[in-house]
């Protein structure tokens, strides 16, 4: 894998008579660009060899002005500045880029498994906007990790267990309308549930009688079990249309419920553990030496509770599935829940606890109101992405009404905005959503990333490189690149195709692996997202500055194959990110 830094400081180390160790963590951007492209501070060299940083920094200078890739090397105080041959550089790092398949992709998950708890809605309830966040930052990190070879399971932990559906049993024997929960099951149902609390401020004896359901539903009653079970199907063809539109899929969908048999052995172990004490009746884990209050597992009429699930699910994806990493992309109002979560499986002996992580995330706001289940300021998920794809809609037929699959483009764009959107910042930030900002073709937005794609796209078309031939972008650039080196051997005037927007752009193109793999280590997809934004620009810079399709014939193949290099890394990016990339917009 290479940026560009990494590789010029390898291409430097060859002409260097001493170890440049990890210089490329120290290579700078000079503040002024006539100083150069790439200052190299030599104090800790000068250190290792005993010298003085300025006599290190004039050896260096005369070395490196041995390298092909090295206009001007001039020792300035303690630093070598290094003005490099633009075109030359960037032709050869291309050629290595070309020769290294590991561009888009790394091999360190291999035989590795990770499970990634996401999306984990409630049912019978609308699906919120935490659930979204979820639902698109686990799928980005889900990409990643496979993208590095890890086998992921995409775990969808549905809250269908606990006393809540005691409430709903007996809210629906009492209030429910049949024909009208047939109509709006989740809305219903969810009023359903906001009944039952108005009603239980006046007559506590329903949350007695709630918990009696539910106790009956935990034994396995079975006309308890049929209506939850319908509840449960109802709700998740709801859910079902929101991960459609998403694109997004799970490997499991494994509710609480599911662990309802496998509490049992939790708790025995941990009684075997002498992990659980009784406090105030209850069944607990104490966390004192963590400086936590105790994690609940037990109430005092043997009910578990949701740490108890989540105690059997960690246990199942680590002996079951086999996974050795647990990611956990819920909102950050869990906090507590899962340092006590992780805390438990610490006592309970398991290594595995060290590789559990919360993926926590901070709120949206939609047009300055939450996403709300009581409250009036109510904002429905589908009708965000419904309006969202109506106004990409609106755009479109503007910009571009001849176009062949425009709803479907439509779609790809209002989705893609919103994923996108999200997906800028980074997850612990709030997020203010303003629908006319996301959909916007300007800005920093989804559909700006997916109209400079659809650019690239429609200028390869042009040259006849699309449908993409067999031969893989970068391998193009090596024939343009070699071209080029034979012509710069004849023409001094080469400069004029590596001027700035150029190698701005390469460089920007060049960071990818990097960004690629720092997601990846900081379950961070914000740093892909802001990659391409920042390759967007330089390519519309690029686009602007440089005639590409009129040049003359080897400037242009040469333009040509960082167009498609753009392309490439554009199409790969936002595959990371769940997003689509339509060809023509
Ligand atoms: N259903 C939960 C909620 O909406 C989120 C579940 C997160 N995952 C987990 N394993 N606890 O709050």
């Amino acid at each position: 894998m290479y940026g560009i830094n990494e590789w010029i400081t390898k291409e430097l180390a060859k002409h260097a008579t001493i170890d440049l160790g990890s210089l490329v963590d120290w290579l700078e951007t000079p503040p002024d660009p006539s100083l150069g492209d790439l200052a190299l501070p030599c104090f800790r060299l000068a250190k290792e060899q005993k010298k003085s940083p300025q006599i290190i920094a004039t050896e260096l200078a005369q070395l490196f002005e041995q390298a092909p890739i090295i206009e001007r090397a001039q020792a300035i105080g303690p630093y070598v500045n290094l003005h490099l041959d633009r075109t030359k550089a960037m032709a050869m790092w291309l050629d290595a880029l070309a020769a290294d398949r590991s561009f888009f992709t790394s091999t360190e998950g291999a035989g590795q498994v990770v499970a990634i708890d996401l999306s984990s809605p409630n049912i019978a309830k609308p699906f919120s906007m935490g659930h979204l966040r979820s639902t698109i930052i686990g799928t980005a990190l889900a990409n990643l990790a496979e993208s590095s070879e890890y086998t992921v399971f995409r775990i969808n932990h549905l809250g269908d267990w606990g006393t809540q559906f005691g409430k709903m049993i007996v809210a629906y024997h009492r209030y429910g309308d049949l024909d009208a929960i047939k109509q709006h099951p989740i809305s219903e149902l969810n009023q359903l549930y906001v009944r039952f609390h108005e009603e239980a401020k006046d007559h506590p004896e329903l949350e007695d009688e709630a918990r009696a359901a539910f106790k009956q539903l935990e034994d396995g009653d079975p006309k308890a079990h049929e209506l939850w079970q319908w509840i449960v199907d109802v709700s998740l063809e709801e859910f079902n249309k929101t991960y459609s539109l998403l694109g997004t899929h799970f490997t499991h969908i494994l509710g609480e419920s599911f662990y309802n048999d496998k509490m049992d052995a939790v708790v025995t172990e941990l009684e075997e553990r002498h992990l659980l004490v009784v406090s105030d009746g209850a069944e607990v884990v104490s966390l004192d030496t963590f400086n936590l209050p105790p994690c609940l597992i037990r109430k005092s009429d043997g009910a578990t509770l949701y740490a108890t699930r989540d105690l059997a699910a960690a246990l199942y994806r680590h002996k079951n599935l086999g996974a050795s990493r647990l990611l956990y992309v819920v909102g950050g109002e869990q906090r507590l829940h899962f340092k006590q979560l992780f805390h438990v499986l610490e006592l309970m002996g398991y290594a595995f606890a060290q590789n559990c992580e919360h993926v926590a995330f901070g709120l949206m706001k939609i047009d300055g109101k939450k996403m709300s289940t009581r409250k009036g300021q109510v904002v429905r998920l589908q009708d965000v992405l419904d309006e969202a794809i109506a106004r990409a809609e609106a755009i479109i037929s503007e910009k571009n009404p001849t176009l062949q699959n425009a709803a479907e483009v439509a779609k790809a764009i209002g989705v893609g905005a919103v994923i996108f959107n999200d997906l800028k910042t980074h997850r612990l930030h709030d997020i203010e959503f303003s629908l006319d900002q996301a959909v916007a073709f300007d800005g920093e937005t989804g559909p700006y990333v997916q109209y400079t794609h659809a650019r690239a796209c429609s200028v390869l078309r042009k040259a006849g490189l699309l449908p993409e031939t067999d031969s893989p972008a970068v391998s193009v650039a090596i024939h343009s690149v070699l071209a080029i080196e034979e012509h710069s051997k004849k023409d001094e005037s080469i400069e004029q195709y590596a001027n700035d927007a150029t190698w701005q752009l390469a460089k920007q193109i060049s960071q990818f692996p990097e960004m690629r793999q720092r997601a990846l280590a900081e379950s961070d997809p914000s740093l892909i997202a802001k990659q391409i934004l920042d390759i967007s620009q330089a390519f519309n810079r690029f686009y602007h500055d440089c005639p590409i399709l009129t040049a003359s014939s080897d400037v242009k193949s040469w333009r040509l194959a960082l167009t498609d290099a753009t392309r490439l890394t554009i199409r790969h990016a936002l595959d990371l990110l769940g997003i689509l990339h339509p060809e023509q917009i």
